[in-house]
């Protein structure tokens, strides 16, 4: 079991021991976007989310909210919104003509954009009232704390952004405290048994690290919960990545997923060739992928936990 002491441990230690020359695909934003967009074509990521949604999630929301009047609901990391929207679908089915009030932090500019050029573009969300906080969870946190403000939240939902965070057991603790009865968190990270997971264990140290806790999966997290006591459900959400093209030489697809895949820029020219040898035998490993159809495929899979309120 790992405690939030043995995380930021981890975290510290695998700033340590990076590559020189190499440095984080997020330095380079335009590099960053191009590979996640590939990502997004080649894997199942964002079919295996909404698959959750439609099939888990109507259970999940049935019972939030109190009766009252609105469902409040916060975002965290919400990108551009697309799982948002998906997600106030299935509270409207549940709660029809019900408004909804909604927040979401998200610091970056341009996917704030984007959200609200889907909203603009998006028929029935008459009733969904939306607040921007153009902020990081922990810049959201301060201003909760100043302003002494005691709203809940029936749904509070993170998806692939704990990565983010500089330290999770207090971001959870937070988050969780702002629950109102029968509320839930639902947070969705890579799955501790993932090939992300085999990739971070072998290699964290030594790939850049762009923040604290960077390499945390949904295994850390549930860890953290349990050692905690919290009550929470984990769901398996299969999910897979062709990587085929990654040992293909000079292919630029394959050059931007490995960079996607190992978190640093150009990552065929800076890496040693001793660590790109590792990490191209390892990718090829059963903790990492399978031989299917002629294809070399990812294991992609994430986890979705769904934290209750802690009893009073
Ligand atoms: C991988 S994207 C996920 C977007 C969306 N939730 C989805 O799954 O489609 C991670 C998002 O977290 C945001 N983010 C990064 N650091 C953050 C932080 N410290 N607090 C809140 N959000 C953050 C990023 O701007 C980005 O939009």
């Amino acid at each position: 079991m790992q405690t939030s002491e043995h995380i930021c441990r981890k975290a510290e230690r695998t700033g340590r021991n990076m590559e020189p020359g190499m440095r984080s695909l997020l330095s380079d934003n335009s590099r960053y976007v191009e590979a996640f967009r590939l990502f997004l074509t080649n894997s199942t990521e964002h079919q295996c989310m909404l698959q959750f949604i439609e099939t888990r999630l109507p259970d999940i929301v049935s019972s939030i909210g109190n009766g009252g009047s609105a469902i409040n609901v916060l975002g965290v990391g919400s990108g551009s919104g697309e799982m948002d929207l998906k997600i106030f679908s299935k509270i409207q089915a549940r709660y029809p003509g019900v408004p909804i009030n909604t927040e979401i932090v998200e610091p970056s500019p341009e996917q704030l954009l984007s959200y609200k050029e889907r909203v603009a573009r998006t028929p029935g969300l008459a009733d969904i009232h939306f607040t921007w906080h153009k902020k990081t969870s922990s810049e959201f946190e301060l201003k909760v704390k100043e302003e002494k403000s005691d709203k809940k939240y029936d749904l509070i939902h993170m998806i692939q952004m704990m990565y983010y965070v500089k330290d999770a057991p207090a971001t959870l603790a937070f988050f969780k405290s702002l629950l109102a009865p029968n509320g839930k968190l639902l947070i969705i990270l890579v799955s501790g048994n993932s090939g992300w997971s085999t990739l971070w264990k072998k290699h964290g140290s030594r790939l850049p690290l762009n923040d604290l806790c960077l390499y945390i999966t949904a295994g850390d997290i549930a860890d953290i919960l349990s050692s905690e006591g919290a009550t929470f459900q984990s769901y398996e959400l299969p999910s897979d990545m062709d990587i085929t093209e990654c040992f293909i030489d000079g292919d630029r697809n394959g050059d931007l997923l490995l960079d996607f895949l190992t978190e640093t820029c150009d990552f065929n020219k800076n890496a040693s060739p001793e660590l790109r040898e590792e990490i191209m035998r390892d990718l090829q490993s059963p903790g990492c992928s399978a031989a299917k159809d002629g294809k070399r495929i990812f294991n992609n899979n994430l986890s979705a936990l769904v934290v209750e309120r802690d009893e009073v």
